[in-house]
């Protein structure tokens, strides 16, 4: 990403020069809502991030400037201490890392920094994990001499999430903005954390993502889902001892609690069981090259994340719609839901015919262009 911005404007408000860090958001393939439920997901990182400029100021004062926020306040001071809390919502993130990270024993001190991203905000790529990650990882650069390691890094994005920004989010896409390596996508088993690298080049396909424009911002509607399986769990566990999260449950079990839950809970939780079959196919296919297969499960996992999960809107279930018209091979809502973009794999034949329908038939029926990017998988945080 051009970082020339950055650069004049840190020159600008403070004198002198930083260094950069720089953390990208995410795609996943399949495996959505699963980590939260111990479960697998697939997902890579992409070649847009946040990049922030970032010096050390000799006081106990974090002061920033964001050059992309333009809903809030886009300048704040805050201190290091829990009672600090700024009250801009894109601060909490950084006051979470630096909390998180002097809990974890490193001896945060004030900063100055500038940062901006290529991300789209609010569009399921994750473009808080990646201002996470980038701050996380700045702070064990600057202050912790790189002591903590990747996994905790992520860990310390999923906990200012928790504890600052009230999403009860799974590791998936901090993991990905950590771990990710270009050209590959990263199976992630979300229980012990055990990941492999999937070279991914689809000989023949595109991947597309196709942003609705609709805003996400994840909150109670996520949290509730994640209860909703929590719940699930508690009643099959009072029967089989050792379940601990859906993924140790099957049908069976879930048939057995039927009648003690909610049909709401019941549905999503089904959901999370055929997710969790779908991705194991998946990882199949992709061994043996056979990319219509991830397509119609992409395909299913979508109409599971309409019809039973529910966190999709009428904006993506068209886009979907739309895609399936064309004969595209896969096409479903990406990352938590509720808006963003839909991820697609088309054959290299159809993509020129199918985002020109798309994005007419789209800004036909709702009055706006949906935003179109090709998926680049790029590496995931570094120092530049
Ligand atoms: C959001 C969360 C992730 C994951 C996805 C859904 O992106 O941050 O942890 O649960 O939703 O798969």
């Amino acid at each position: 990403m051009n970082t020339e911005l950055i650069r004049k404007s840190f020159r600008e408000r403070f004198g002198h020069a930083g260094e950069l860090f720089f953390s990208p958001g995410r795609i996943n393939l399949i495996g959505e809502h699963t980590d939260y439920n111990g479960g697998f997901v697939f997902p890579g990182a992409v070649d847009k991030g946040i990049c922030a400029e970032i010096l050390p100021n000799g006081t106990q004062k974090i002061r920033i400037q964001a050059l992309d926020i333009t809903d809030e306040p886009a300048y704040a001071e805050f201190g290091l201490e829990e009672s600090d809390k700024p009250s801009m919502h894109w601060a909490c993130y950084i006051f979470g890392v630096c909390r998180e990270m002097i809990k974890r024993g490193v001896n945060v001190q004030g900063f100055d920094a500038v940062f901006a991203g290529d991300v789209p905000l609010g569009a399921g790529m994750s473009s808080s994990a990646a201002l996470e990650s980038t701050f996380a990882f700045a702070i064990n650069n600057l202050f912790g001499a790189g002591r903590i390691d990747s996994f905790e890094l992520a860990k310390v994005g999923q906990a200012t999430e928790h504890n600052y920004c009230g999403v009860n989010c799974g590791i998936m896409d901090q993991f990905a903005s950590v771990f990710g390596k270009e050209g590959c996508l990263i199976r992630l088993d979300c229980r012990s954390l055990e990941y492999e690298y999937f070279p991914f080049d689809p000989k023949g396909y595109r991947m597309v993502l196709i942003n609705s424009c609709v805003k996400h911002m994840l909150g109670n509607e996520y949290n509730e889902r994640r209860a909703s399986c929590e719940n699930v769990v508690a009643h099959i566990a009072a029967k089989h001892s050792g379940v601990e999260t859906l993924r140790d449950a099957d049908y069976s079990m879930l048939q057995e609690v039927k009648a003690e839950v909610s049909a709401t809970d019941f549905s999503r939780a089904k959901y999370v069981l055929d997710e969790k079959e779908r991705v194991l196919a998946v990882c199949d296919a992709l061994k043996v090259g056979d990319y219509e297969l991830v397509g119609k499960k992409m395909y299913e996992t979508h109409w599971g994340l309409s019809r039973d999960y529910t966190v999709s809107c009428d904006e993506l279930d068209f886009l979907v719609e739309v895609a399936q018209q064309c004969g595209v091979t896969g096409s479903r809502v990406m990352g938590g839901g509720f808006g963003g973009c839909t991820i697609n794999m088309v054959r290299e034949s159809l993509y020129d015919s199918f985002v020109s329908k798309a994005t007419r038939e789209f800004s036909l029926k709702f009055g706006h262009q949906p935003f179109v990017y090709d998926i680049v998988i790029g590496a995931g945080s570094r120092k530049l």
